[in-house]
């Protein structure tokens, strides 16, 4: 209940008085004193004036499994988040948990990853309280091959939530790290378990880590990565974040085979890579291309020098800039 009524106060354009709180929510004013109290022992600043009410200053961007709850009433994935304070990474965690039969919808969000991991077994830089890491399970009833474009859908669902929480869209450099400016603000790691015997999806673990109240960076990323804080001068409240990504992750996986188009032609609208000069890297090497355009299942289209043109998927090459990271 205090989860709730901080949301209240948080989205409250005046003082809410006690009175208020406690029609609103069918508790009495006591509990909601109570509360208020206990909001206030874990950081919170809520002023009080006589007669008018109770008025947000200052909260602490806590994560928790209540508080991003709070910002999900009546969602069936609110009853499945897992708040840890460290681990090695969120997207192994869950595969664990997947691997046990979790549900779908089930989610983990970790203060510090000891060991997060990007695309290609690179890692993701995870300092403690400054970024996001959350992974969420998706049990799709689909073949894997019919999965191509998921990457490219959850890379539209997390620039959408950024955009709902921060009021800026982040943009899509193929096939999905989030731009913001020229520099990646965030990474998705997508990785799925086929049930042996069938071939079947067992499940899917999205994965994703957002930059939120880095000022700096380490030497080896400073070109590369940038923040929402260093980007609109203000870190997000981290709880809002992760409750925005899941609300569209679930809409993603309605949209998963029925919207693949739609969705398809938004990630092709907020594509950053498209029109530009690439590398496009392979184990074997690299080649310069022109980045024509996205295919059905969210394959890159190319055209080499020599007028050759190709479909590239994001398993078998990734891409840079001719100049640099984008
Ligand atoms: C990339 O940039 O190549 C992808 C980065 C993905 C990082 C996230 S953080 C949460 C989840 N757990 C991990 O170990 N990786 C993903």
């Amino acid at each position: 209940m205090k989860e709730t009524i901080l949301l209240l106060l948080k989205n409250a354009v005046a003082p809410l008085s006690g009175e208020a709180i406690s029609r609103r929510l069918g508790v009495t004013r006591a509990a909601v004193w109570k509360a208020v109290d206990r909001l206030r022992k874990e950081g919170c600043r809520i002023d009080a004036t006589p007669n008018l009410g109770y008025r947000l200053v200052f909260a602490p961007d806590t994560l928790s499994a209540p508080r991003i709850a709070a910002y999900l009433p009546e969602h069936p994935w609110r009853e499945h988040i897992h708040v840890l304070p460290e681990v090695d990474s969120t997207n192994s965690y869950l595969k664990r948990l997947g691997a046990q039969g979790a549900p779908d919808g089930t989610s983990v969000i970790a203060l510090h990853q000891t060991a997060g991991r990007g695309r290609r077994g690179r890692s993701f830089y995870s300092p403690e309280g400054e970024g996001l890491y959350l992974s969420v399970l998706l049990r799709p009833q689909a073949k894997p091959e019919a999965l191509m474009h998921l990457t490219a859908m959850a890379a539209v669902a997390a620039s959408r939530a950024i955009e709902t929480v921060c009021g800026r869209r982040p943009g899509i450099k193929w096939t999905n790290d989030l731009i913001l400016g020229t520099r990646k603000v965030a990474g998705i790691l997508t990785e799925l378990s086929v049930v042996a015997e069938t071939m079947e999806t067992d499940y899917v673990v999205v994965g994703i880590g957002i930059n939120c109240a880095q000022t700096a960076f380490p030497e080896e990323l400073r070109e590369i990565a940038t923040s929402l804080q260093m980007e609109r001068g203000k870190a997000p409240d981290r709880c809002a974040l992760a409750a925005a990504l899941l609300r569209e992750f679930s809409r993603m996986e309605s949209a998963l085979l029925s919207e693949k188009a739609e969705w398809l032609h938004e990630f092709t609208a907020y594509c950053v890579t498209l029109g530009c000069e690439i590398r496009v890297l392979r184990a074997d090497g690299e080649r310069v291309a022109h980045a024509d355009g996205i295919g059905p299942c969210a394959e890159l289209l190319v055209t080499y020098p020599d007028g050759t043109r190709e479909a590239v998927s994001s398993g078998e090459v990734s891409v840079r800039g001719l100049c640099g990271y984008l």
